[in-house]
């Protein structure tokens, strides 16, 4: 009878909620909505959980199982397909339980280009695919500046679930998902990465530094299996959409690609 209760009780809180015009949850761990929820320099909300010790530690014992596991699996694949399978059974990162989707790369398999945001949208949640959205047709148009057709490029994300409500992901989630990321980038082995955004540039870089600082400059990633290649960091396009005056630094940056590719042919 307890249970019953219970069960009406959420219930009558959902239906409230939705009546009051919630249309998504934003987290798996409980917050204090009288935190100050801090954005970040994009204007993301960054996550505040307000978690016990004794939490925290059953937490990052779990985090750290999740990621040998991801790690273990992923060594396995050696084709997209074979990591896509791996991907949709990993149960490791809470994400996957929000999104609609798990938004694998795509595109040329044999791209000299690879494009790394930070992951899907609302867009790409829906439809199942990276850069489909606004911030996509932003990016296709930026690709068509310098001559690059979409289909010659493999495009990705850091993550492959969106984080709920666009927020700022957590450096546990950036872990958790690098493994994929890092196998893609040694099956499609590229000759040039290009970064979008602070959290591309921080995750496949393993540098902090804030993305004014390094966009425009080269910098060299090396895989697994000995392949050196260029990569350079730019603004996100998302950025590029709510601060149109930074496009002319975008436009030199894919300048600077165009012709370190024609260098290399
Ligand atoms: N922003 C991203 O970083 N990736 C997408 O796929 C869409 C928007």
């Amino acid at each position: 009878m307890m249970i019953m209760n219970k069960q009406i009780n959420i219930k009558e809180l959902l239906d409230w909620y939705i009546m009051a015009g919630v249309s998504e949850t934003c987290g798996d761990l409980p917050c204090l909505s009288t935190e100050n929820n801090t954005k970040n320099e994009s204007g993301n909300k960054e996550p505040s959980p307000n978690i016990t010790e004794p939490q925290r530690i059953k937490n990052n014992n779990f985090v750290s199982i999740a990621l040998k596991n991801a790690k273990e699996e992923c060594e396995k694949a050696t084709t997209l397909d074979e990591l896509k399978e791996i991907l949709i059974k990993f149960d490791g990162c809470t994400l996957k339980n929000t999104a609609a989707s798990t938004v694998l790369g795509e595109g040329c398999e044999n791209a000299k280009i690879m494009l790394i945001g930070e992951a899907p949208g609302a867009d790409e949640d829906k439809l199942g695919r990276p850069f489909v959205g606004r911030c996509g047709k932003l990016l296709d148009k930026m690709l068509e500046s310098i001559n690059i057709k979409r289909e010659e490029c493999y495009i990705t994300n850091i993550l492959p679930w969106r984080p709920p409500g666009n927020r700022t992901p957590t450096d546990e989630e950036l872990s958790l998902c690098l493994p994929f990321l890092e196998k893609q980038i040694e099956i499609i082995k590229p000759d040039f990465i290009l970064l979008l955004g602070k959290i591309a540039f921080k995750s496949v870089m393993d540098n902090p530094e804030s993305i004014s600082r390094v966009r425009g400059k080269w910098f060299e990633y090396n895989t697994e299996n000995g392949k050196n290649i260029h990569v350079l960091a730019t603004f996100h396009p998302s950025y590029l959409l709510r601060s149109s005056n930074q496009k002319a630094k975008v436009w030199i940056d894919l300048l600077r690609l165009k012709s370190k590719i024609a260098e290399k042919e």
